[in-house]
């Protein structure tokens, strides 16, 4: 049990619930042997640990650990990705290429979102996972790699081997050891340490106070469906601490961030990316407002500290000392409270479409060009992203 704990701490899990300890013991357990693991769960419930923590616990943790996302790739280049290519395979293979699987050999590879694979691609990966073998495109050479699988799957695996866009038999080899991660809903007493936490690393990095429930908002929030599990407990955290000039959240304020949830979201069975979609504007929206906030913060802070020593100001008695690199930070309280004077400044986006290419212009920016980075900060897939660039026009 303690060694549960010591894992929890390494990878910064929340909670104290049984499901999920369950689930992280089954992991620790399957580590050290070398069978496939599937792990199950609504998307946003925190999928992601476990292929890592499978892999750091194994034999393997010196060898290399890949984790693609099948949904991010491209249909038509994810053969080449897993597998590899012989220089001339299809146009524009102007040299060979190693895939994951060689890439990964003595390692783990973590294939989240599997039930995105195509057809043709499960027939190579059920054959690398029975044998060992795989094919690059465009060779007739077979290889052999020792890898280590861990997939991941929201849980709509079932209903595509019933639609017959998933193979049964690969279904059953990549299922040897499944392991069932709880929706948030199903551990209600995870859901204020993990707000907690969320509202404290928000504070942290934007230097403010954090902000706290009363007892009545703690309520609603512990009864909230929370049907974008952790993901989307971790957004409304981080969307009321960019919004709200009160640090103090009341329930009718609280309620303004889980109605819109409740009515955006028809029951929808179809998992992550249509949830994705359809928060993804009004949060594109929050995260322009709280970045515009941010800048003028920290324009406000320059210029209060071009006033404060002197700069355009001869007469200033400050010592100049304090402009070689010792300007003391303005409190906390100080910094949020400009933000509320500005925000009209004619520098704001006119359109919902500028806005929003703003926001996606400053995460790729901010995330050097990397699409993975930018859609995991945008809370969105990267699919949706991708789609979102060709709409908006944005070049790169
Ligand atoms: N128990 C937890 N404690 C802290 N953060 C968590 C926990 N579970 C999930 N998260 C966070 O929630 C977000 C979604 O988790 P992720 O593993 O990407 O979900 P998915 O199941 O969709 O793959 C991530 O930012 C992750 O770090
Ligand atoms: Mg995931």
């Amino acid at each position: 049990m303690n060694t549960i704990l010591a894992v929890k701490q390494r990878y910064g899990i929340i909670g104290n619930s049984e499901l999920l300890s369950r689930a992280l013991e089954i992991a620790l357990r399957v580590a050290p042997t070398d069978l496939s693991v599937l792990v199950t769960g609504e998307s946003g419930v925190g999928k992601e640990f476990f292929p890592k923590i499978i892999h750091d616990h194994s034999a393997r943790k010196h060898g290399k650990y890949v984790a693609v996302n099948c949904g991010a790739i491209p249909e038509g280049t994810i053969d080449s990705e897993l597998f590899g290519h012989e220089k001339g395979a299809f146009t524009g293979a102007i040299d060979s290429r190693k895939g994951y699987f060689e890439e990964a050999d003595g390692g783990t590879i973590f294939l989240d979102e599997v039930g995105e694979l195509p057809l043709s691609t499960q027939v190579r990966l059920l054959r690398v996972l029975q044998t060992g073998e795989f094919i690059r495109v465009g060779s007739a050479k077979v290889q052999k790699t020792n890898v280590r699988v861990v997939a991941a799957t929201n849980n709509n695996l079932q209903r595509a081997i019933a639609d017959g866009r998933f193979r049964e038999d690969l279904y059953y080899r990549l299922n040897t050891v499944p392991i069932e991660v709880p929706a948030l809903r199903e551990r209600p007493e995870d859901i204020y340490l993990l707000f907690r936490k969320f509202a404290a690393d928000v504070a942290v990095q934007y230097r403010m106070p954090a902000i706290t429930l009363d007892a009545a908002a703690r309520d609603m929030l512990e009864r909230y469906s929370w049907r974008g599990n952790i993901r989307q407990l971790k957004n409304v955290a981080e969307q009321i601490s960019a919004i709200e000039q009160s640090r103090e959240i009341t329930a009718p304020i609280l309620s303004r961030y889980l109605q819109q949830e409740r009515t955006s979201s028809a029951p929808s069975l179809s998992g992550a990316s249509s949830f994705d979609d359809m928060n993804t504007e009004r949060e594109l929206l929050y995260k322009v407002l709280f970045d515009m906030r941010t800048d003028i913060n920290e324009m406000k802070m320059m210029l209060q500290q071009m006033r404060g020593y002197g700069v355009g100001h001869p007469m200033s008695s400050e010592p100049r000392k304090e402009l070689a690199g010792l300007l003391p930070q303005p409190s906390v309280s100080q910094e949020f409270d400009y933000a509320e004077e500005v925000v009209d400044e004619p520098t704001v986006p006119h359109s919902k479409a500028d806005m929003q290419r703003e926001q996606i212009v400053r995460a790729l920016r901010r995330n050097g060009g990397s699409r993975r980075a930018a859609a995991a900060e945008l809370f969105m897939s990267e699919r949706t992203l991708y789609r979102r660039i060709k709409e908006l026009g944005i070049e790169e």
